[in-house]
């Protein structure tokens, strides 16, 4: 079978490791008779600060064909980041209706955790963000700027369709996983939308009497993935708590290089979009260390998502193996000294027939 893939580098390290990841994809869909068509796409800072934009105008709906998109990273250092991000991947991720971004925060055998204590596979959770409204709504505006009075108004959304959308996509996972949900909010304090929220999590949780909800606020969930990350199996969460703990669930399973994520349009009508966590990392551009297994990975679910998780199950086989081998190249957030390309190559060694 052949796909159509969007891919969008994007800026700083996101171009990196989306190119040093490519091959590797292939390689690895050719072992399963699989291969991907590209249509790349130059979108990003360095087009902003040439033509003014980040993308064409009728960029999202360029889109739309493809079977699936590979992004980089956004970002940077001498353009606003609200300026970058709203004028391409928050309008991609919302315009094509991703609704639900899934995080997984695995430690794998072989990496070392900033938290004492633990070892491969002691950490295992899945993050379910929503992905299109909450907090990152573009609803507010600001007035009588350079005033005294000036104001600023940033309005958060909570849609009873969303909330359900992401909720619903939790509760199925915890089904399939170890049967527990922990759903994230702050309705101590945001006493309509989060209220809303958790509504709707009692609502749903009747049709899933096999899975027990426990219901953290995100102040103690942050300080209990820090704490007892083990007892944590699906964790569902809005736009902006799901982004803060997901930073977290990359760090304590080793890296910010190392997580994936899946911005999912779960009505079929468009695309989905794959990316790491991380964003385009200016502090090491250029150095070419940057660790590309957050991108495999999310190449990884790219495959799962277009029907292809033989394709996956290989690419996570060959991370897997070579995280637990010592004498592997690792790049320098792992405590290695090798390059994005050692890298990447190493994993080709690993790939076999
Ligand atoms: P960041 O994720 O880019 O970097 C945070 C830290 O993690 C840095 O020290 C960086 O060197 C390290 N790191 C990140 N990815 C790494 C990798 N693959 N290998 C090794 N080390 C890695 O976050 P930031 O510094 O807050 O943001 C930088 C820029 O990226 C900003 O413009 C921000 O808005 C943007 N951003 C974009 C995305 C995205 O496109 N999805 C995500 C996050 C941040
Ligand atoms: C992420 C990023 C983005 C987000 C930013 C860059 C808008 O941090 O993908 O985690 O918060 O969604
Ligand atoms: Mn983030």
């Amino acid at each position: 079978m052949s796909y159509e893939i969007a891919l969008i580098p994007g800026d700083g390290i996101g171009q990196t490791v989306v190119d040093a990841s490519r091959p590797l994809l292939d390689a690895a869909a050719d072992r399963e008779d699989v291969s991907l068509e590209y249509t790349e796409f130059d979108w990003g800072s360095e087009r902003y600060l040439e033509q003014g934009a980040m993308m064409p105008d009728d960029g999202v709906d360029q889109l739309r064909g493809h079977d699936a998109i590979l992004l980089g990273a956004v970002g940077h250092p001498e353009i606003p980041d609200h300026v970058t991000l709203r004028g391409l991947m928050l309008p991609i991720r919302k315009r094509l209706n991703q609704q639900i971004c899934k995080r997984p925060s695995f430690l794998y055998e072989g990496v070392e955790s900033p938290l004492r204590g633990y070892a491969g596979g002691d950490i295992d959770l899945v993050v379910f963000r929503e992905n299109t409204e909450g907090e990152y709504a573009d609803v507010g505006g600001r007035e009588h700027q350079g005033f005294d009075h000036e104001l600023a108004v940033q309005s958060a959304v909570f849609t009873r369709e969303g909330t359900e959308t992401v909720v619903r996509a939790a509760f199925e996972a915890a089904k399939e996983r170890d049967g527990k949900l922990t759903n994230v909010t702050k309705s101590n304090a945001q006493a309509y939308g989060m209220v809303l929220w958790d509504e709707v999590v009692e609502e749903l949780s009747e049709e899933y009497p096999s899975v027990e909800v426990e219901r953290l606020l995100v102040d103690a969930a942050a300080m209990d993935f820090i704490r007892r990350p083990e007892t944590f199996d699906v964790v569902v969460a809005s736009n902006l708590f799901g982004d803060i703990l997901t930073d977290v669930g990359a760090i304590i399973a080793g890296s910010m290089g190392l997580a994936p994520s899946a911005n999912l349009c779960v009505d079929g009508d468009a695309p989905s979009m794959f990316e790491p966590v991380h964003g385009s990392a200016p502090d090491i551009v250029g150095e070419g260390i940057a660790n590309p297994l957050a991108t495999v990975l999310s190449g990884a679910m790219l495959f799962d998502d277009i029907g292809e998780s033989a394709v996956g199950d290989r690419l996570r086989r060959v991370v897997r193996t070579q995280l637990a081998d010592p004498d592997a190249p690792r790049t320098p957030d792992l405590g290695g000294d090798s390059g994005t390309e050692a890298v990447v190559a190493d994993l080709r060694n690993r790939l076999g027939e």
